[in-house]
């Protein structure tokens, strides 16, 4: 049984490319063998993750990643059961939001700003799908 988990969380300190690399190179190291995809998207210090996978896969995974000292106030946005992946093609794709065009932020929201924690789930969800359907995900490892 497939599910798909959304979280926000809060980056512990600068979000400088080395944290959000190491980051990534352990996704592409584990995700495959846990049969886990998603997307991975950043900005000032928040951080947005969308995973999909086994429930078992993706709940052991979250229960250890709320645990990482490199971010904190981890929110679950949705959790829901899926018939499908909408982001298999990555063991983890990346998206620097930095480098989104603004209008794609407009379409969900009332200022050009994106913040999760008071947005949400499935708009920030319907974000995340403009975003792979604009190709603006990077391959990581995939
Ligand atoms: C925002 C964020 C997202 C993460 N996403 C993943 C992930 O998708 N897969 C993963 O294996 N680890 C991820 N991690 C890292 C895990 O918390 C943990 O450090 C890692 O799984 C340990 O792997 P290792 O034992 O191979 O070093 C993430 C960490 C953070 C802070």
């Amino acid at each position: 049984m497939l599910v798909r988990l959304l979280y926000a969380s809060r980056a512990a300190g600068p979000l400088a490319p080395p944290v959000v690399e190491s980051i990534l190179d352990q996704s592409r190291r584990n995700n495959p063998r846990l049969g886990i995809s998603g997307m991975l998207c950043y900005f000032d210090d928040t951080f947005i993750q969308v995973l999909e996978g086994g429930r078992d896969a993706v709940c052991d995974l979250f229960n250890a990643l709320v645990r990482d000292d490199r971010h904190k106030a981890v929110r679950i946005l949705t959790f829901e059961e899926i018939g499908e992946r909408r982001f298999g093609g990555w063991t983890m794709g990346a998206v620097n939001m930095a480098k989104v065009n603004p209008s794609l932020l407009l379409k969900y929201s009332e200022k050009p700003l994106l913040n999760p924690f008071a947005a949400s789930g499935r708009a920030t969800l319907a974000l995340l799908d403009d975003l792979v359907a604009a190709a603006l995900v990077v391959s990581q490892g995939s």
